[in-house]
């Protein structure tokens, strides 16, 4: 069954709470949310005090999405908010092991991040340990991107060794997802779709949309 994971990142942030709302009610999954730095990304956006704040408003996992140079300094704040996931990108944390364990220690989920220039088999040795392998499918920095091409193979690779190693483990696809692409990230083997703009850029609206992604798969 394939997951949806709305990315807060294209909400209109002064409706945050009651769109959330809508997404939950319209069979979202999980939200996702993308935590950028400045640094590790050219983009600055949300922090730990958004998780806080939905926190109470919604019964779905929040998802963290960390793309920042830095993890280890942010982690527990962002486990102390209410986070369910931690995601941290391979390009700044080669070896993950240290922070799975923090994150594993506190009882919530581990995933790993990959850009589309990295290497898909650098990911392969975490894939029994980790619950979410994240390929990225634009460069990670904004919202509203096209879904790169190349990424369908990168996907079907990711898929063959999940398959053999952990397939308990989520292949989820962020960047450029939309109803025109999510079917090809399915094809190729992703179970979960993070959608931003697709969700709450609709022209119908985010329950619409959602509608729209659950009629398609
Ligand atoms: C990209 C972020 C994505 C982004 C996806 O930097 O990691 O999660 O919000 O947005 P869309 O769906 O608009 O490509
Ligand atoms: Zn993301």
């Amino acid at each position: 069954m394939v997951r949806m994971a709305p990315s807060i990142l294209a909400a209109d942030f002064s409706r945050l709470g009651e769109l959330v709302t809508t997404v939950e009610h319209a069979g979202a999954d999980r939200i996702h949310i993308d935590v950028m730095d400045g640094h590790f990304v050219p983009n600055l956006s949300m922090g730990s005090v958004v998780v806080k704040g939905l926190r109470p408003i919604t019964k779905l996992p929040l998802e963290v999405h960390l793309m920042v140079t830095n993890p280890e300094v942010f982690l527990d704040g962002f486990l102390d908010a209410g986070a369910d996931t931690l995601i941290v990108h391979l390009e700044v944390v080669p070896d993950p092991t240290a922070l799975m364990a923090r994150v594993r220690a506190r009882g919530k989920k581990f995933g790993l991040a990959f850009n589309p220039d990295c290497a898909v088999n650098r990911i392969f040795q975490y894939l029994s340990d980790i619950d979410v392998a994240l390929c990225m499918t634009v460069f990670p920095g904004f919202g509203g991107q096209a879904f790169l091409p190349s990424s369908t193979s990168r996907i079907a690779e990711l898929r063959r060794e999940i398959d053999g190693l952990n397939p308990m483990c989520d292949l989820e696809v962020d960047g450029g997802i939309d109803l025109n692409t999510a079917p090809v990230a399915v094809a190729a083997g992703a179970n979960v779709l993070v959608a931003g703009s697709a969700i709450f850029g609709a022209s119908g609206g985010p329950a619409a949309a959602m509608a729209g992604f659950r009629d398609i798969l």
